[in-house]
């Protein structure tokens, strides 16, 4: 049978000869982990985690042509944990960047123009919230007639809201998007 060989492995005179392998220190590890920049496009920062998924949902990211960069859990000074996503080519309208709020209440929105950031946005979540959040209640008008759901946002971090038909509160973990 034909000798395997091994990566790393070298046979000089008889002794194996084990390879070094430097290891990357710290800084550098973090530097490799850090996801690329972008020429033009969108960078949003500051997800909370638990909603990276939300915002792939509500950009549609799925159908995405451009590159479409996710990193979650990261390790960020002001809210713990959180992820950050960067869509090359793409603008976000106001009604996006709205939905973003409803999600992400500390969200930065990052416009890039030639590599450098030409305009950050802080989102703000709006007072009412038009056909983007499912209602959680099943017998609610909005779940079995063709009427478009409406919230009002009783407290904006945490989320909570409130429908305008049935009058149900839902919180952060009851959002679904339409
Ligand atoms: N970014 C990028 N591509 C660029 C420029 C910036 O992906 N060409 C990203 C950065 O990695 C960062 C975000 O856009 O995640 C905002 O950039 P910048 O304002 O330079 O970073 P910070 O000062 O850390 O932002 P903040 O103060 O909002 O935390
Ligand atoms: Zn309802």
């Amino acid at each position: 049978m034909a000798k395997k060989k091994s990566a790393g492995k070298s046979k000089i005179g008889g002794r194996m000869k084990v390879k070094k392998v430097r290891i990357p220190q710290k800084e550098e590890v973090k530097m490799e982990l850090k996801i690329s920049a972008i020429e033009e496009g969108t960078v949003i920062d500051h997800i909370p985690t638990d909603s990276t998924f939300k915002v792939v949902e509500i950009l549609d990211l799925e159908n995405q042509n451009g590159i479409v960069s996710i990193a979650t859990n990261l390790q960020s000074k002001s809210i713990g944990k959180k992820a950050i996503i960067k869509v090359a080519g793409k603008n976000l309208t106001q009604e996006e960047v709205n939905k973003i709020a409803i999600v992400a209440p500390d969200a930065t929105v990052n416009i890039i123009k030639n590599y450098g950031v030409r305009e950050k946005i802080k989102v703000k979540a709006p007072d009412s919230i038009e056909n983007v959040v499912k209602c959680s209640n099943p017998v609610c008008i909005t779940n079995n007639e063709q009427v478009p759901t409406k919230f009002y946002v009783v407290k904006k971090d945490p989320l909570k809201i409130k429908c305008h038909y049935c009058e149900r509160s839902m919180g952060k973990e009851d959002i679904r998007i339409i």
